[in-house]
């Protein structure tokens, strides 16, 4: 049996489903009911019977800073999928994100180690892959450092020297780090939020871009990788490095909106940088505009993707299926609900 965490996310939702329509008997650790709700409706834009999918999962309530209901959720597993991780680049929010992404991760992989688990798949990001130089995609051997990054990669980082550690101690660990991950339902964090901004027919873009990747190529590889006899790597995911003109523009044809037509300029970004942060202290709401972001939003950052692909002899799905598929789904869910 297979235990995943983060479950009720945009990753272990995927997974889950994925493990069950293979026939892998899967443990998921979930907080709240209401999330197991929202994992239904993921299952419903895949399968016609959702609940027959949720009732084959062994879902237990527990927490990966609370250590008697993550022990007793390790009872009886095997393999372990690690998805659970605290998403936010609001400086305000370190402390959070240390306790979640560092101490979280600690404990997951103490239990491993305690309970004899035979592999650790660890969800990462391209946050902890030093940055590429001119003319060369960036590889998972580029020396990472703390500069110019932001509060989220500093711990997704502290928390791969975790998984390191436990790969020290005998236990086997593969670490993904994917780029920026596409798929549907969750349309207030991550790329969903891509598709809300777009939707509003923005007329700017910023000059930067990133690598992308879909939700199913991230759980058919982290499954590939639970298979097959690869230990102690880490592989970036990145199926095309795109600007975010390109990425914005191929969601507004699908959305139907008129696709950004101006680069937003640095000293413009630093304007909303100062309003973001006046926002903040009068509302209370969370930044979404840091110096850091900023400088990515500024500076293209590309990714190889050779070193998964020749491991496991894949190739990555077209972007564009997934940035459509994905499209439909938020139409459905956030323009013309049933
Ligand atoms: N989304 C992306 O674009 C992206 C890109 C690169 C890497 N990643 C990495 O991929 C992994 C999955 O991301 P995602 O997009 O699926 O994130 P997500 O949708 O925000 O889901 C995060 C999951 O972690 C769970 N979680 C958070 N704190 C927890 C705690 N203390 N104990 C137990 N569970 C906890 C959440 O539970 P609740 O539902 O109860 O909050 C949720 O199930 C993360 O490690 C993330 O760093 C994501």
């Amino acid at each position: 049996m297979v235990l995943v965490t983060g479950g009720t996310g945009l990753v272990g939702s995927h997974l889950i489903l994925r493990l069950v329509l293979s026939n892998v008997k899967v443990r998921a650790l979930y907080r709240t009911q209401e999330k197991l709700r929202h994992v239904k409706q993921v299952f419903s834009y895949y399968h016609d019977d959702p609940e027959s999918i949720f009732d084959q999962v062994d879902w237990i309530q527990g927490d990966i800073l609370d250590l008697p209901s993550l022990e007793n959720a390790f009872l009886g597993m095997e393999q372990v999928y690690h998805a659970a991780a605290l998403i936010s680049f609001d400086p305000r929010d370190f402390k959070k994100l240390l306790k979640i992404n560092v101490e979280g991760t600690a404990n997951v992989v103490n239990l491993c180690i305690h309970h004899k688990i035979r592999k650790l798949c660890y969800v990462s990001t391209i946050g902890t892959i030093g940055r590429s130089v001119p003319g060369k995609h960036a590889t998972e051997n580029n020396d990472w450092n703390e500069l110019n990054t932001n509060v989220y990669a500093l711990t997704k980082y502290s928390a791969e020297m975790e998984v390191w550690r436990g790969s020290q101690e005998n236990l086997d660990v593969v670490i993904v780090n994917p780029g920026v991950i596409i798929g549907p339902g969750f349309w207030e964090n991550g790329s969903g939020k891509l598709f809300a901004m777009v939707n509003k027919g923005y007329s700017y873009y910023p000059p930067g871009g990133t690598g992308f990747v879909s939700v199913t190529d991230v759980v058919s590889i982290l499954t590939r990788l639970m298979k097959a006899s690869i230990k102690n790597e880490r592989f970036i995911l990145v199926a095309e490095n795109l600007s975010y003109k390109e990425i914005m523009t191929s969601i507004s044809h699908i959305l139907g909106r008129k696709p950004p037509k101006k680069e937003l300029k640095k000293w413009q970004l630093e304007i909303g940088r100062f309003f973001d942060f006046l926002k903040t202290l009068i509302t209370g709401k969370p930044r979404t505009l840091t110096k850091n972001s900023v400088y990515s939003l500024l500076h293209p950052e590309t990714y190889n993707n050779e070193k998964v692909k020749r491991a496991l002899n894949i190739s990555f799905e077209p972007l564009e299926a997934s940035i459509a598929f994905t499209s439909k789904k938020f139409m459905e869910d956030c323009l013309y609900p049933q």
